[in-house]
């Protein structure tokens, strides 16, 4: 039984003979689990195409549990399309500050934008992969989630779970490489009349069952047709190469003068971050540190970057340059602060230092 619902799902094989009925058994089996052990979502209960939509954004490189204070605040501030659509840059940014991966936010905004011009609305996938911030992920969740068309969703989740149904030992360069390798099968797997059920089930069983280090085959709906379960180590699939880590390390300056602190701006035209404030650079500012103590060392990762950051005080007079503005440098009062976008370890360490005794 096993092998013709491998043959089905790896469609690479010759002259395939599609056993239908063992594809419908998993899909009952996993739409059977989800019904009853889905999480109570608040775009599940109340489920709209707009609350869709922010959902999906914020859950690219977000787990739901950070996301979820986001949502609700971005959902009392942004109703609808047409209240984002509306809104200055600022505020959107703003209301994204620290959920990280902020070209997002900004996708979004120019989203609404593009969606509320529209007069023909998106009603498929590859309509809405048309509109700005909107991948081969965002398009299918959207268009089946909300308005049931059948796009199989291929995340993190989804590849975990379909390497490990079919024992597929075979090494990726990467996720993108085996988001691809995995995309028909996916398809193939999708239940046609409740694709946004299905998608939503397979991503709920990546994230609540079938996890990365430690599965919990014993609980899962679907573990008799799980060839890594049977046979292997469901644990070490997918086999997808990692980047080695790489240690940076970035001096900033705390320099603050009657009240104020001194924080650079990022350009607007900058590839990252863009419009957030952050403690100067060191080097950006061309002082030397090497003979300094620092205030503070924080460390933290983004994917593969191991990044250690020293917090040098300066007093003002000396270090803040003549030419601020063409710095992009500003005196931020203390009691401004919670009004501007900083980036979000950069809010965290600027609170921690003003807190230390
Ligand atoms: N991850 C991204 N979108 C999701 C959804 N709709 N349900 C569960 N996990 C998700």
């Amino acid at each position: 039984m096993r092998k013709a619902f491998y043959a089905a799902l790896s469609l690479s094989l010759p002259n395939k003979v599609s056993p239908i009925s063992k594809l419908t058994a998993f899909r009952r089996a996993l739409a059977d689990w989800y019904a009853d052990a889905q999480r109570a979502l608040p775009w599940r209960m109340h489920p709209s195409l707009y609350r869709t939509v922010v959902s999906e954004f914020m859950l690219q490189q977000t787990q739901v549990k950070t996301m979820l204070p986001y949502y609700h605040r971005w959902l009392e501030r942004f109703p609808d399309f047409e209240t984002l659509a509306r809104a200055r840059a600022e505020d959107v940014l703003k209301n994204w500050e620290g959920l990280g991966y902020y070209s997002r936010a900004r996708n979004f905004h120019k989203l609404a934008q593009a969606y509320v011009q529209l007069t023909e609305k998106p009603q498929t996938a590859a309509a809405w992969r048309e509109l700005p911030g909107i991948g081969p992920y965002t398009s299918a969740a959207i268009s089946s989630i909300a308005q049931g068309h059948p796009a199989a969703v291929v995340d993190g989740n989804v590849v975990r779970i379909l390497a490990r149904l079919t024992q597929d030992e075979r090494t990726f360069k990467n996720n993108g490489e085996a988001v691809k390798a995995f995309t028909e099968s996916a398809q193939t797997l999708l239940a046609p009349k409740n694709p946004g059920d299905h998608n939503q089930a397979m991503m709920e069983l990546g994230a609540t069952v079938c996890l990365k280090r430690k599965p919990l085959c014993t609980i899962c709906p679907v573990v008799k047709f799980c060839g890594a379960a049977a046979h292997g180590e469901p644990e070490a699939l997918p086999n997808i190469q990692r980047k080695a880590t790489e240690k940076v390390s970035v001096d900033r300056l705390w320099i603050e003068q009657a009240g104020k602190l001194l924080l650079h701006q990022i350009p607007d035209d900058a590839p990252q971050l863009a419009g957030q404030y952050e403690l100067p650079r060191a080097d950006s500012l061309a002082i030397q540190t090497k003979a300094l103590t620092p205030l503070a060392t924080r460390t933290r990762s983004i994917t593969h970057r191991r990044i250690t950051e020293r917090i040098y005080k300066l007093s003002a007079p000396a270090a803040a340059p003549e030419d601020c503005a063409e710095k992009n440098l500003h005196w931020i009062p203390f009691n401004k602060l919670a009004k501007i976008t900083l980036s979000g370890p950069h809010r965290r360490w600027i609170n921690e230092l003003l807190d230390a005794p």
